[in-house]
């Protein structure tokens, strides 16, 4: 494959490029000065994490794990409490093990989580009886209660973001190697309002057998004080890089490779509004040396997404990039299949993840912005159907979701309708799955990992001399 010729690069060289989705800020200085204070502070994540991660993805990409990447749409600094940045970590936690025990695959567990706070918009402004204000980009950029004062861009926000992003990191650091995260704990990961569901009964089920299994194992000599894969687990941060002057400022050179590293979380995505191969978003993007995704939407042709893949990963290295395909439930079937073509044409290497979010977002009859539990099962459902058909690796699931006991999309087990939306609604966004929703959708994931491990191992038996 004829590699692109290497122009150089440099954490601001995007800024010569169009640029996409970037907020007007009314004082330059202001911006200016907020850069630069960010500069001085510590990175969020380090290269080595970093790199581990990229080896976890390249075992995805093989078919010997699978990804599970999840959290809020948009991270808020009002909802910013402990209790929050648990009750998301927990629920990820008891999707991990459903599926990790359900399909005995390694999970690669990937937050959304400390450092989502800014998005990208369809239209630039709001209109709310007669008055018009520039649009929420996220608690990064403005706030969203509608006054001028709020909606106006304002840099101090990229320093409280850092500094929540780092509050949450150092949490969750805690829970994944201080304790909570030890699979002895696994019954207390079972959340209040999710115990009492037919959820929580069949995950408390599969808990009593994991029970069993680790008394055995502590028989044999294999205990939390011995075996650290008992006692604590790994935990990477993600989110869009979608405000470049926050990314660049968090950019970095990691002293022992010489590598540049966007230091602001462990994998970064470009969004299906800013992917465009000459802007400003894939520039930037391009020269960090962390593991880096992109988002497919149904307007993204073959050819189009080749020319991203040799700019993001001129070297096809393993684990360097992941396409996270968001379709749409009734689109994924026929959108997909040239894409993955086109990658198994080519000989490149990418971790195929299913994001059934943001493809399936409707508007309710009562004005509320939802997504029903049976089209994002749907979309899931059509992901694994084509891989199983090509013969690739469904690779991993990207959602939006939360611990909280939300009303944001419908349906599901505990069937939410349109009436109870209104009942909890929180998100900054997107709707979100609330936790009895997310657990509910890994069971029916580890099923589906389960019978893609099977066929694949009926396949490799059959071609087996
Ligand atoms: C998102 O992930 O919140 C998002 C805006 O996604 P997309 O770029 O796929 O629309
Ligand atoms: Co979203």
């Amino acid at each position: 494959m004829a590699k692109p010729t290497a122009k150089s690069w440099a954490p601001d060289t995007w800024r010569a490029r169009p640029i996409e989705q970037a907020p007007d800020y009314p004082d330059a200085a202001q911006l200016m000065a907020a850069e630069k204070e960010l500069r001085r502070y510590p990175p969020l994540v380090f290269a080595g994490e970093a790199r581990n991660l990229k080896a976890r993805l390249a075992s995805v990409g093989s078919g010997k794990a699978f990804l599970l990447q999840g959290g809020d749409c948009a991270e808020s600094f009002a909802e910013f409490h402990p209790d929050n940045i648990r009750d998301t970590f927990r629920v990820l936690l008891q999707m991990a093990v459903v599926l990790t025990y359900g399909a005995a695959c390694p999970v690669v567990k990937v937050g959304r989580l400390a450092g989502q706070f800014a998005k990208p918009r369809t239209a630039t402004t709001e209109t709310v009886a007669g008055v018009t204000l520039p649009a929420y980009r996220g608690d990064m950029v403005n706030g969203m209660e509608f006054t001028p004062e709020a909606r106006r861009p304002d840099p101090k926000r990229m320093i409280q973001a850092y500094n929540q992003s780092a509050a949450t990191l150092n949490l969750l650091r805690a829970f994944a190697q201080g304790g909570y995260a030890d699979l002895h704990k696994v019954h207390q990961w079972n959340l209040g309002f999710v115990a009492d569901s037919a959820e929580g009964a069949r995950y408390r089920d599969l808990a009593d057998r994991i029970g069993e299994t680790l008394a055995f194992m502590a028989a044999c000599g294999m205990t939390s004080e011995t075996t650290p894969q008992l006692r604590e687990t790994e935990f990477y941060t993600s989110h869009e890089a979608l405000f470049l002057n926050f990314e660049e400022a968090m950019t970095r050179i990691d002293s022992t490779s010489g590598d540049w590293y966007d230091t602001s979380a462990h994998l970064l995505w470009v969004g299906d509004r800013t992917r465009q191969p000459d802007g400003a978003h894939v520039e930037f993007l391009r020269g960090v040396k962390n593991p880096v995704a992109f988002k497919a939407g149904p307007t993204l042709a073959p050819d189009q997404m080749l020319r991203l893949m040799d700019i993001l990963d001129p070297e096809n290295e393993p684990g360097r990039l992941a396409a996270i395909v968001r379709m749409g439930a009734d689109k994924v079937e026929r959108a997909l299949p040239p894409l993955l073509r086109a990658v198994q044409r080519e000989g490149r290497r990418v971790v195929w993840v299913c994001d059934p979010m943001h493809g399936n977002t409707v508007q309710s009859a009562n004005g509320y912005k939802t997504r029903h539990v049976d089209r994002i099962l749907a979309e899931v459902g059509g992901f694994f159907a084509v891989h199983r058909a090509e013969g690739t690796h469904a690779g991993g699931v990207h959602f939006e979701m939360t611990g909280q006991d939300v009303t944001e999309c419908v349906g599901g087990a505990q069937a939410i309708t349109e009436a109870n939306l209104s009942d909890r609604y929180h998100t900054h966004c997107d709707p979100r799955l609330n936790a009895k929703q997310a657990l509910e959708l890994a069971f029916v994931i580890a099923e589906a990992l389960k019978q893609e491990r099977t066929s694949g191992a009926r396949r490799a038996a059959a071609a087996a001399p």
